[in-house]
């Protein structure tokens, strides 16, 4: 057995030799004694040419396939020098392993994203998402190998939890399948303690409390899964379940952090259109037609980096009339993002030392007392793309934190013993994952760049 994406990549060693492929159709232009079919086999991009005649003993059923329908094909592989494509097969014999009916609802036209996404289990077969997809893979896989080849220890942090890593509430509550709705206590609100076997527990928002513990043994750690966010925004950039990765580094500070980051996301970029080229090329050409050169700029320069307070001192001299008004202490909007980074630098920007009253319990509070070593990075097309910080590493301030943030530091005993027992200064950060796809691939909707969304509005599959 041959694959689609052996022939395009190996120089002229399969010419004029018999193969057999297995794939579906793409497309097929049937004319009276003969016909084409492009046939992709989801190995490579691109598919390939197969020409089929009345010579077939199966003839009178090939011409009339519908699209994915599923084949193998033999056939003799023959330059074609006039041709689009370099090479085609001139089948031998075609086996139709499963065909498609004549309803097959992804058509040769260009379709809508909002309709692609109401046949999410097809979409993959178009090219827009063949190559989102294979992209997503090549740069989990980059992702991985920079780490990995920095030594880095690869941590898989518990997906139900009992502790709010982001302290702002926004967990999705996991309970047990036969648990039934409790009574309601004397304040008229419903105890769900008995969700988990007795414990109340959640889905993880972030692992980051566990990759400190875990960065305070290894030094270097990452983590890469999935992550949940019960937050009500029906943007294009929020899901309720997302995929994060999230490196922590012990004896290391903020400068630290964004020095990884900054290399991190230049090596991921370069790798990917490096393994996907014909996959970029494509969004180039169809989605995003700057995509390359500013990816390209991206690698080769150096991100900005600024402080909150000097974000601001720019936003409010800027002319432009922003939704909503700036003033030191406001959590950054998307529209304020988005001015900095598209308008302003037009690249990636670290904004760093945000206020502390904005920003999650565990950053580490500045010597002003008013900022926290906090970073966010912005890039232009997608907003915040990472969120980092230096953390608190000082017992008793982190513990005042988690009161002052309306918390129970009893929850939070074993994430307080890591600062009682050999703490050090260490910092790490969150990236998203689709949020990365998005800037990759110039896909505008997250929607679209992970297989199965889950949003607000999410109701099928
Ligand atoms: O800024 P966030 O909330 O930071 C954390 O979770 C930290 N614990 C990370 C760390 O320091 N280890 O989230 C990190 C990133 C964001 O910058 C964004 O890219 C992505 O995760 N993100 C989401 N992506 C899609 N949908 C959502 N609802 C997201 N919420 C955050
Ligand atoms: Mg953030």
């Amino acid at each position: 057995k041959t694959f689609v994406k052996d022939i395009y990549k190996t120089d002229e060693k399969y010419l004029e030799k018999e193969i057999i492929l297995e794939g579906w159709v793409r497309n097929i232009r049937a004319l009276k004694n003969f016909g084409f079919i492009e046939l992709n086999d989801g190995t490579f991009f691109k598919g390939i040419q197969i020409v089929y005649s009345d010579e077939l003993s199966n003839f009178a059923e090939i011409e009339k396939l519908h699209l994915s329908s599923s084949l193998r094909v033999k056939g003799i592989l023959k330059p074609t020098p006039q041709g689009k494509q370099p090479f085609e097969i001139q089948a031998t014999d075609i086996e139709v392993e499963g065909l498609s009916s004549s309803d097959y609802p992804l058509q040769k036209k260009k379709h809508t994203m909002e309709y692609l996404r109401t046949i999410a289990h097809l979409r993959p077969r178009s090219n827009t998402f063949s190559a989102v997809f294979r992209v997503r893979s090549i740069a989990s896989y980059a992702i991985h190998k920079f780490f990995q080849e920095r030594d880095f220890v690869y941590v898989n942090p518990p997906i139900i939890t009992s502790s709010d890593a982001e302290g702002a509430g926004e967990m999705f509550r996991v309970s047990t399948l036969d648990y039934k709705k409790p009574p309601l206590d004397n304040e008229g609100s419903i105890d769900y303690k008995e969700d988990f076997f007795g414990k109340e527990t959640f889905l993880t928002v972030s692992g980051q409390l566990e990759a400190e513990a875990y960065a305070l043994s290894f030094k270097n750690i990452y983590t890469f899964g999935p992550t949940f966010r019960a937050e009500n925004s029906n943007t294009s950039r929020h899901a309720a379940e997302f995929w994060m990765m999230e490196p922590e580094i012990a004896f290391a500070d903020l400068k630290d952090n964004m020095n990884l980051a900054e290399k991190m996301m230049k090596y991921v970029i370069s790798y990917v259109m490096d393994e996907a080229k014909e996959e970029m090329e494509f969004f180039n050409k169809f989605i995003d037609k700057d995509l390359l050169s500013r990816l390209e700029n991206i690698v080769n320069s150096e991100f900005e980096r600024i402080t909150y307070t000097e974000a601001v001192e720019i936003l409010k001299k800027s002319n432009k009339k922003f939704n909503y008004p700036v003033e030191w202490g406001i959590d950054l909007q998307t529209e304020h993002e988005r001015y900095i980074t598209e308008e302003v630098f037009k690249k990636p920007v670290f904004v760093t030392d945000y206020p502390k009253d904005i920003k999650a319990f565990y950053m580490r509070e500045n010597d002003d007392n008013k900022t926290v070593a906090a970073m966010d990075l912005l890039v232009p097309g997608v907003g915040e793309i990472i969120g980092g910080s230096q953390r608190e590493e000082r017992l008793e301030l982190l513990e005042q934190k988690i009161i002052d943030n309306g918390m129970n530091p009893e929850d939070y005993w074993w994430y307080l013993e890591l600062r009682k027992y050999g703490g050090t200064k260490h910092a790490g950060f969150g990236l998203g994952f689709e949020r990365l796809i998005m800037y990759i691939t110039g896909m505008t909707n997250i929607r679209d760049v992970i297989p199965f969304p889950r949003t607000v509005n999410w109701a099928e599959f």
